[in-house]
């Protein structure tokens, strides 16, 4: 513990309601760091990033800065960026391509795989001197799911698919909207930040209580466009009455703290008919994308991924992955966070889909958007008011009791309901109370079958 007061979150974290202290106290924000950063598994980044040998990126488990690299044998690396000899990073580039990494202190320098390729004037050193023991600091565990990459700064504990469980059918979800199964994250990344908790950016993602108030420009804008532009289809739809009341869809609970909003229930199956995109009510070349779609798989297949249609998930704690773009929550400092989206293109689809498809994602997320900067003004507020604690507690009690399991029996509840919040901090309050010991040892000395 540090030397530090042990806090107890049983007393912090209540079924229906959170203090919130755990958005300002800096000791929480270490704890967060140690047990739930530098302890689980966290997502790092997707292959998809690193497309060549020598493509780099530079990313972070917790604060700790990591190099995620594809070496020539097409390995994607996870190093600590911090040369072995006297502590620089030894990338200081965000992304780009290398040929290896050379210490800009004194030059030592490191192939893709992380080994020591060699230092400048080695006769210096004496016979114990050996190359081999100096490589750049590997992540312990690294795995891969679908292209994601996850990593582990601890060299025990449960498998990513262990961590993964239901969520892992979300991620199938998010990669098979490509008949290729390949999704390419080559159009840059929306990045921003704000000074406010990260978790309130996690919470916020998985809330569907907000949307038609703190985006109340937005949804009258589509509103408007939806009374101006009417369409048989698109009318029964989206009928504003019901959206406003917010009942359409659902907020699920997949366990492990991965979360859920179902909207695909909300689209398509309450009206058991043909599914059409919604790129075809709002630009003429959704006709082309529907025929290209039946004609690239089958009809029927066209028609089964237009039902199921993307995915709105929170992967614990730190992945998000909502229509086509994956968000990834930094932690920087108890008040001070950074988040960056990284939106996905589909090979096998035409250029235009996925010009279309990226301009609309520009219009609601990112740091310029007509969504993305309600949400942080609003995390900002909360930090601001968390200052008067006298009654510190924040409700998260909606839709508490009328949860009801699925046909596999995860619980959901209406849309608006609370029920994502409460499992994210039922997750939060099992990793900040449990002790290594009990995180480590359940599967000590076994390797996951995905390891890279
Ligand atoms: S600190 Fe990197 S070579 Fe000296
Ligand atoms: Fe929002």
């Amino acid at each position: 513990m540090n030397g530090r007061a042990k806090i107890d979150y049983n007393t912090l974290v209540k079924t229906d309601r959170v203090n919130s202290r755990v958005y300002t106290d800096p000791q929480i924000f270490e704890d967060e760091l140690e047990r739930i950063f530098h302890r689980g598994w966290v997502f790092v980044g997707h292959r998809g990033e690193v497309p060549n040998p020598g493509d780099f990126r530079l990313k972070r488990i917790g604060l700790q800065p990591v190099i995620m690299v594809r070496d020539h044998a097409g390995k994607v690396n996870l190093l600590l960026n911090r040369c072995r000899h006297r502590g620089a990073v030894v990338c200081h580039e965000t992304r780009g391509n290398a040929r290896n990494f050379r210490c800009a202190y004194h030059g030592w320098t490191y192939k893709l795989d992380g080994s020591l390729a060699g230092v400048p004037y080695p006769e210096a050193y004496d016979d114990s001197f050996r190359r081999e023991e100096y490589g750049l600091t590997r992540v312990p565990r690294v795995a891969e799911y679908r292209g994601f990459v996850f990593g582990s700064l601890s060299p025990a504990g449960i498998t990513l698919e262990e961590h993964l469980g239901r969520a892992a059918r979300e991620i199938d979800m998010f990669v098979g909207l490509s008949d290729a199964e390949e999704i390419e994250v080559s159009s840059g990344i929306n990045k921003y930040d704000f000074k406010a908790n990260w978790k309130l950016a996690v919470e916020n993602s998985m809330d569907g209580y907000h949307p038609n108030v703190t985006h109340e420009s937005f949804v009258s804008a589509v509103m408007e466009r939806i009374k101006n532009n009417p369409s048989p289809e698109h009318g029964a739809v989206f009928d504003p009455n019901s959206f406003a009341a917010g009942s359409y869809g659902f907020a699920k609970d997949l366990g492990g703290g991965h979360v859920m909003l179902d909207y695909g229930f909300r689209i398509y199956d309450p009206l058991n008919r043909d599914p059409l995109p919604p790129v075809r009510a709002i630009n003429a070349s959704g006709e082309m994308h529907l025929s290209d779609l039946r004609r690239r798989t089958s009809p029927e297949r066209a028609a089964d991924m237009l039902r199921e249609g993307g995915t709105h998930t929170l992967v614990f704690p730190n992945l998000i992955l909502i229509g086509l773009h994956m968000r990834v929550v930094q932690p920087l400092s108890v008040d001070y966070t950074e988040v960056c989206l990284y939106p996905t293109t589909l090979k096998w689809l035409t250029p235009e889909v996925n010009q279309i498809r990226l301009r609309s994602h520009e219009a609601f997320f990112g740091s310029a958007s007509l969504g993305g900067p309600d949400d942080s003004e609003i995390f900002e507020r909360i930090q601001t008011a968390a200052a008067a604690d006298l009654e510190p507690w924040n409700i998260i009690s909606r839709g508490l009791g009328k949860e009801r399991p699925d046909d596999e029996g995860y619980l959901y509840g209406d849309m608006t309901s609370e029920i994502t919040q409460r499992a994210i901090w039922r997750q939060w309050k099992k990793m900040m109370t449990q002790d290594a010991g009990t995180a480590a040892t359940r599967k000590r000395g076994s390797r996951t079958s995905t390891r890279s």
